[in-house]
């Protein structure tokens, strides 16, 4: 953990390993963002021309390291990138918190930094403080011998702002984001359904939210079949999870729904290797859910907030649910399996249904749901498809204010008719080819409760990252909805509905 505080010190004179500083690009030009003004005399005046001398231009990402020469007591500057002079209400304070979050992460290793960024406002501090704490993110629990850099252990935040608020809720969304992190990264084979429901458990016990899980035995005299045809080929059975905040003065509840496949193998419709070895990632809507409710239990609004986590391992054996068995999902629905590898949308049916009996104002759904959603977004923009027009374009701007990239997508009519099945009510998946994302999502809205409101979030790309880390993500588990779940509830708190 992230040993963080806000001070108004003299950089000059700060014992830290490095100090941190944000460099503007003003084409041709380069400048110096706010904060850098006392490193900057220790220059002379001159550091933005000796940091152009080095090849600094100021783009987002770019990380330049200036030895100090006595200068500071610190050793070592880190100039990051925040791009053109920055507009910050324009941008959310995302480019603040990817320059912290590249700045962190380039001085892993390190014992100590000072962070001489923009943090005029409450705004800027949370910002900074945010990316910082998440770009100081490394997942070591299974790293033996001293060869792997830690992070950061202590981080001061230079601001002249009265923000310990900011900064409070800087390290509740950041260690929010952690734990779903941490679950994702978690080897599927110290992550059954079990552990992840007691994971919740504990999580619960520390924070105060009320919770109730159903095993397997609980799930089957439930009439979850969904839940249970998904987990019943695993050794490791499933788990429904259901946790609740309430504040005396809620107008509103709101239900968030999470996929929680510990691992997707794609059952008896076997994944190719390729596809398969990320699947451990498969339970980070799961995870964001909870992430999301440990985090509005601290931060408390004035809302009602329910979470399920739909808890179950998709591996193929002989007691595996076959390509054409029909379940039975919880309120009675039946469903053809098709296809055993469209398993999220059954265990999503059954807890979605499920929520419908805590009269929600609106269902949020997260899951990693389909492979259309990386073909048609890429792999860091999650798709967002809703039974209301308004709902949708307000998670997408909540999603713009927590710094997540979420997009706006449809729920065509005609899609529908392709997932008719000659035996059941609907069968998993359709006979069209084109727009699976979608698809996905048009069977989802057969389960939303009537008359409830209902948005669906497909995280298959943002939750698990595949390439070299940017900014404050790193490679693996992101974290991804976290934020946009919490903004979503905080936003319902004070605005209404
Ligand atoms: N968990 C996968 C979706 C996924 C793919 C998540 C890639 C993250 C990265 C999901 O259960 C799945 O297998 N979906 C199928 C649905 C298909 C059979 C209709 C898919 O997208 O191929
Ligand atoms: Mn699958
Ligand atoms: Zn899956």
């Amino acid at each position: 953990m992230t040993n963080l505080r806000l001070a108004n010190l003299e950089i000059a004179s700060l014992d830290v390993d490095a100090v941190v500083i944000g460099v503007v690009s003003n084409e041709p030009d380069i400048g110096l963002a706010p904060g850098a003004e006392s490193v900057d005399r220790a220059f002379d005046g001159g550091l933005a021309a000796v940091l152009a001398g080095l090849g600094a231009t100021g783009k987002q990402g770019e990380v330049t390291r200036l030895p100090t020469f006595g200068k500071l007591s610190a050793p070592v500057i880190v100039a990051v990138g925040l791009g053109k002079e920055r507009d910050a209400s324009a941008d959310g304070g995302e480019a603040l918190r990817r320059a912290a979050g590249a700045a962190l992460r380039s001085l892993a290793g390190s014992a100590s930094v000072a962070l001489a960024l923009p943090a005029a406002t409450a705004e800027d501090v949370t910002a900074t403080a945010t990316g910082a704490l998440l770009g100081n993110y490394a997942y070591l629990t299974y790293r033996t011998g001293n060869g792997h850099k830690k992070p950061v252990g202590d981080v001061t935040l230079i601001s002249s702002a009265d923000a310990g608020d900011a900064l409070n809720r800087a390290e509740v969304i950041a260690e929010s984001v952690t734990l779903v992190r941490d679950l994702v990264n978690t080897p599927p084979s110290d992550l059954s359904p079990e552990i992840l429901a007691e994971t919740a458990e504990q999580v619960a016990g520390a924070t105060g939210l009320s919770i109730q899980v159903l095993d397997e035995k609980a799930l089957v005299d439930g009439g979850y079949g969904g839940i249970v045809g998904v987990g019943q080929g695993s050794v490791n059975p499933p788990r429904l999870v259901r946790l609740a905040y309430e504040h005396a003065e809620a107008a509103h509840t709101v239900a968030l729904v999470g996929k929680g496949i510990t691992f997707d193998s794609g059952g008896l419709s076997l994944k190719p290797a390729d596809s398969m070895d990320w699947m451990k990632s498969d339970m980070g809507g799961a995870a964001a859910v909870l992430g999301a409710l440990k985090a509005i239990a601290r931060l408390a609004p004035k809302i009602n907030v329910v979470g399920y986590l739909a808890i179950a391992e998709n591996m193929p054996s002989g007691t595996a649910q076959r390509p054409s068995d029909v379940i039975t999902i919880y309120g009675g629905k039946t469903v053809e399996v098709l296809n055993t590898d469209a398993e999220g949308r059954l265990v999503m049916a059954d807890a979605i249904v499920r929520s419908g009996e805590d009269d929600p104002d609106l269902i949020v759904d997260v899951a990693t749901l389909t492979g259309a959603q990386l073909v048609a977004l890429g792999t860091r923009t999650a798709g967002v498809m809703a039974n209301d027009d308004d709902v949708r374009d307000r998670v997408v701007a909540a999603a713009g204010r927590a710094g997540e990239a979420v997009w706006p997508m449809p729920l065509p009519e005609e899609l529908r008719k392709g997932l008719d099945s000659a035996v059941a009510d609907i069968a998993n998946v359709s006979a069209e080819r084109w727009g699976g994302m979608l698809t996905a999502g048009v069977f989802l809205r057969e389960f939303v409760p009537e008359g409830v409101r209902w948005a669906h979030l497909d995280i298959a790309g943002p939750a698990f990252h595949k390439g070299e880390p940017y900014g404050y993500t790193p490679k693996g588990g992101t974290g991804a909805a976290v934020r946009t779940l919490v903004q979503i509830a905080e936003d319902i708190a004070a605005q209404g509905l």
